[in-house]
């Protein structure tokens, strides 16, 4: 009989950075200033959020980027270089990241694909109009990284989309002419709004993957959910970016400015943030604070600061966590930390409903056979070992665990954590998706696989403790006498489709001892919804 031990009862709650494998960068860890001044900022703004990220410990904590937004734009000289603005900067720019630097942190700056920028528009500020880097490129990149001496830069599109650029076109020449006008490597963050496409790895360290985020319990969850089926992109020194955090506004300066902007939908209690925060760390965005620091409560300081979460985030693997369990309306994420495929994983629970919710995790959804060590990070204490974790969260809770023990043989890898060669959500032409499909594993599929090579979906990552013969199962539905086509590490396979449905079909295939390639689709017809593949050992 399975031996049952509950981790932890229903005790939860009412109540530092290693460089990546490879080289591979963390997620970027730091401050922002849009959020909390928009475009009325300064360098004294600027200069004082820096003293801060080292008086309230926040760079020793990680945090070692201070990013200028939009807002610092004055004119374009004779020439067509950039000057700053002359109140808001009145002593140029050059002093303000030598600052910062001198401080031991980096500085970023703000611009846009095209002509204008956002502000220019949102905000009228008739600075930002002309301020992009549209026919500027190479006088930009000389000033902003040569001159001034800024290390990062987050490429907006309010510009590019007004002129009717093609986005890959463009943020792929942006960054060839920042390489080469460039005197150092330039960090990129592409914000573009949406998941861009495969090629915004080659561009940006990082993306965007939504519009704004407002300080409120629902645009967080509305971020997660639009990154919680693009992991496959993520990895390497590459992120999928949810925003600037929106904490420390609790009693702070900025309530006046967002009362009166969002009213009484304003606002995250500490636990919210705490929730906010550990979905951060989980998934990998970059963790940018977007309050004045000046005012920043110390329970968020705390909150932001926990180590293990941190450490988390800034995994060497630099991981996104995957959804391996959602019932109801909660969800249960993991990822590989430390050392993939045989070491530890940080398991997340999310409860984004108004009631608390309990989950139940037997280790093999987590990728254990038997028993399972159990850590709390969140609080940062052992629960002990357990073959299944139950937990109870409180309403608008997330909670992530650091989870130990021997991986199983049997193994499933989801559609919605594939990586699909054209996948964007930028272009809107009927191609693959990630949707909820209840009934599912994991209430979720991709649909439209294949029709093109490009949209078979891809697990690049399938690891095998042993080679030889394995049996494969894809869960799929296509119309009866539809070719499934398998490939594991090239070598193809195909298995036509027998039933109505969400059925199995199955297959025999060699694997090698290690990390095998494996796609499934058909190039040639497009297999409406893949929910998964379950490999299991013929021995
Ligand atoms: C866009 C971006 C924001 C901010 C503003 C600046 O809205 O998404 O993060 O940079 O522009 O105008």
């Amino acid at each position: 009989m399975k031996k049952m031990l509950i981790c932890l009862a229903a005790a939860v709650l009412f109540s530092a950075c290693s460089n990546n494998r490879d080289g591979a960068r963390p997620p970027m860890m730091g401050w922002n200033s849009w959020n909390a001044y928009m475009v009325d900022i300064s360098d004294s703004i600027i200069m004082n959020a820096a003293d801060m990220m080292i008086a309230k410990g926040l760079k020793e904590a990680g945090y070692d980027h201070v990013n200028i937004d939009d807002g610092y734009f004055g004119y374009r000289d004779s020439l067509g270089y950039m000057v700053p603005h002359p109140v808001r900067f009145p002593n140029g720019m050059k002093h303000v990241p030598e600052y910062i630097h001198s401080l031991g942190m980096k500085a970023g700056i703000y611009s846009d694909a095209g002509h204008n920028t956002c502000g220019s528009n949102y905000n009228k500020d008739p600075h930002g109009l002309g301020a992009g880097l549209w026919q500027h490129e190479i006088q930009d990149a000389e000033r902003y990284f040569n001159d001034w001496g800024f290390d990062f830069i987050k490429i907006d599109w309010c510009g590019g989309s007004k002129l009717g650029l093609d986005v890959e076109q463009r943020y792929m020449r942006i960054r060839e002419i920042i390489d080469s006008v460039a005197n150092k490597p330039i960090d990129i963050n592409v914000c573009r709004w949406r998941y861009p496409g495969t090629w915004v790895s080659k561009v940006g360290s990082s993306w965007r993957v939504s519009g704004d985020i407002r300080p409120n319990w629902p645009s967080i969850c509305d971020m997660i959910n639009k990154n919680l089926y693009l992991s496959a992109y993520a990895g390497g020194g590459h992120y999928n970016d949810m925003d600037m955090m929106v904490v420390g506004y609790n009693g702070g300066k900025d309530s006046a400015f967002w009362e009166d902007s969002y009213g009484s939908n304003f606002g995250l209690t500490f636990d919210e943030e705490e929730a906010h925060f550990t979905m951060w760390c989980a998934m990998s965005s970059p963790l940018l604070i977007g309050c004045d620091l000046t005012y920043i409560p110390q329970e968020t300081i705390d909150i932001i600061t926990n180590p293990e979460l941190v450490a988390i985030n800034q995994d060497r693997l630099g991981l996104q966590a995957h959804v391996i369990q959602h019932d109801g309306e909660g969800y249960v994420l993991a990822k590989d930390i430390e050392k993939r495929h045989t070491g530890p994983r940080a398991v997340t629970l999310y409860n984004p409903s108004d009631s608390a919710l309990t989950f139940t995790i037997p280790a093999e959804a987590v990728g254990f056979a038997g028993g399972m060590t159990v850590r709390d990070l969140n609080e940062r204490r052992d629960l002990g070992t357990c073959e299944v974790i139950e937990m109870t969260l409180p309403a608008h809770y997330a909670k992530l665990l650091r989870v130990e023990g021997k991986r199983t043989d049997i193994q499933v890898y989801e559609a919605e954590w594939a990586y699909v060669q054209d996948f964007t959500r930028v272009r809107q032409k009927e191609i693959t998706k990630y949707e909820t499909y209840p009934g599912a594993s994991c209430n979720a599929v991709a649909t439209s696989v294949g029709g093109r090579a490009e949209g078979n979906l891809q697990w690049r990552d399938v690891y095998m403790g042993k080679g030889g013969r394995y049996a494969v199962s894809v869960l799929c539905a296509a119309a009866p006498g539809t070719e499934i086509v398998l490939t594991v590490n090239g070598k193809e396979h195909r298995t036509a489709v027998t039933a109505e449905g969400l059925n199995p079909v199955n297959f025999m295939a060699d694997f090698k001892r290690g990390v095998n390639v494996v796609t499934v689709g058909n190039p040639e017809v497009m297999i409406p919804v893949v929910d998964c593949i379950r490999i299991i050992s013929t021995k």
